[in-house]
């Protein structure tokens, strides 16, 4: 398929009006109409001023992410609203930091860190079993949200801060973060206009600086810890190619990124495997099985990841079904064809994830739930048919530290208990900026008899 032609079609509209009623109920079942008229073609949306591009089909999304990647910016415009968080992207320090990023929360650095996280999500959880004793509901995203806070600290900047520290800055993090909305739905606005949201940002901003600034200038005061893993230690010994270190400010950006990319998304994601657990108990005991198979009676270490495949299988078809980013925009540089369309410059096209994930010919019975299409040897046929964690220079660069960390948070709570999904676990999810469940879910804990009539000591170790 050519990709690059001198000329093109142009692409269908698909005018907004078509869809207005819907959006205005149910902004889901929007998207959804939206991609069903698409086809996994490109079209455009008019939507009056703006008109965005819709790309959908995993060979066009390749073009945009990866293959044409520096044609389709995520920096310009779109970014204002979230440099005031994470920092204007810096040349090529951003990319060197991109790069240790990458590096720290991937592959290999996940097996050195895998014991530490097993060992704080053991604890996070006994807290969590100690809030819901005799059967205490408990807020499923409130719960989840204490042990990822807890897990990505203890990765991100080791024995530096306490726990009621972490819980302080999680909470700041996700209040900056929703303040932001209102921005992110309106990047156009320039950060100096004052806008709605501001002041709540302003207010939790101050609160982060006043957490991260010390620990990463106490890092830095105490100099090159060459035994420190944590992330901090490791960015302060990093350089660029050039030999540029990074300054007390970049290093913050690149702390508070990680916060940002790795909290909420993974807060929502651990949130969705409730709703899905909460309708296939049969899941949750296969889960069960596999976790007393690999973990029996424990203590849970990052040994135990490679095995637990059942489970990262689960963890990926539930962000099939609800990839918490839907959608992933980006600013058309220079003109351009993808696929034989004309593609104009200076405009927006977004991917979307979520109707990838439910092109029929990419993924047969796209909306049933089967955890075994990710079983081992069944990759999706494209590289990109599966776009949860993006793909390309802006990739995700957390996916294997979500994995690890879901795949934990499962064995550790599994091992120990029956877990109870209360609510509407069938209610459709609700369609911001991300996607996120509708309800609040709640959840109990049911003790677990084991077979030798006594709690896994995986759980207590
Ligand atoms: C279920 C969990 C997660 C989901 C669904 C998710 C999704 C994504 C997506 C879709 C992008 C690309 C955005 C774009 O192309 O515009 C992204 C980028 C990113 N993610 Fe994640 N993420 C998750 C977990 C994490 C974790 C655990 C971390 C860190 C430990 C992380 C750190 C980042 C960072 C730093 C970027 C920006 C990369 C760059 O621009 O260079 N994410 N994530």
């Amino acid at each position: 398929m050519s990709m690059t032609s001198t000329v093109g079609r142009q692409a269908r509209e698909i005018p907004f009006r078509d869809i207005a009623p819907t959006f205005v109920r149910d902004p889901l079942a929007a998207v959804e109409r939206i991609g069903a008229r698409a086809g996994g073609d490109i079209v455009r949306l008019r939507l009056g001023a703006m008109s965005p591009y819709l790309v959908t089909r995993p060979e066009h999304v390749a073009h945009v992410l990866s293959d044409n990647a520096a044609n389709y910016e995520r920096e310009g415009w779109l970014w204002n609203p979230l440099s005031r968080l994470v920092g204007e992207p810096a040349g090529k320090l951003w990319w060197a930091r991109r790069a240790v990023l990458q590096e720290l929360v991937s592959g290999p650095s996940i097996d050195r860190f895998a014991d530490e996280m097993a060992v704080t999500i053991v604890q996070a959880v006994d807290e969590m079993a100690d809030r819901g004793a005799g059967g205490t509901r408990l807020i499923a995203r409130r719960e989840m949200s204490r042990v990822v806070f807890r897990a990505i600290t203890r990765v991100l900047v080791g024995d530096m801060v306490t726990t009621e520290q972490t819980l302080r800055l999680g909470r700041a993090v996700t209040v900056a973060s929703a303040a932001l909305r209102p921005r992110l739905l309106a990047p156009f606005v320039p950060n100096e206009v004052p806008f709605f949201g501001d002041r709540t940002f302003a207010r939790a901003l101050r609160e982060i600086d006043e957490l991260v600034l010390p620990i990463v200038r106490r890092a830095q005061e105490r100099g090159d810890r060459p035994e420190g893993h944590d992330v901090v230690s490791r960015l302060l010994r990093a350089t660029t190619a050039d030999g540029d270190r990074f300054t007390l400010r970049q290093l913050r950006d690149g702390l508070v990124s990680l916060y940002v990319g790795g909290t909420e998304t993974t807060v929502i994601a651990l949130t969705f495997l409730w709703v899905v657990l909460g309708r296939r108990t049969d899941v949750q005991e296969r889960l069960t099985e596999e976790i007393d198979r690999v973990v029996g009676e424990g203590p849970l270490n990052g040994s135990h990841l490679r095995h637990l495949t059942y489970t990262k299988q689960v963890a990926l078809e539930t962000l099939r079904l609800y990839p918490p980013g839907w959608m992933l925009p980006r600013v058309i540089y220079r003109d351009d064809v993808i696929d034989g369309v004309r593609i104009d410059g200076g405009g927006l096209i977004v991917v979307s994830p979520y109707l990838t994930h439910r092109l029929p010919d990419v993924w047969p019975e796209p909306t049933r739930f089967d955890p075994d299409r990710f079983r081992p040897g069944h990759e999706p046929r494209h590289r990109l048919a599966y776009l949860t964690f993006g793909a390309g220079p802006h990739g995700c660069v957390g996916r294997p530290f979500f994995t690890a960390e879901m795949q934990l948070i499962l064995a550790a709570l599994l091992s120990r208990f029956r877990v109870e999904v209360h609510g509407d676990p069938t209610a459709r999810p609700k369609l911001g900026m991300t996607l996120r469940p509708r309800q609040e879910v709640e959840i109990s804990l049911v003790p677990r008899v084991r077979s030798a009539g006594r709690e896994s000591p995986s759980a207590r170790s």
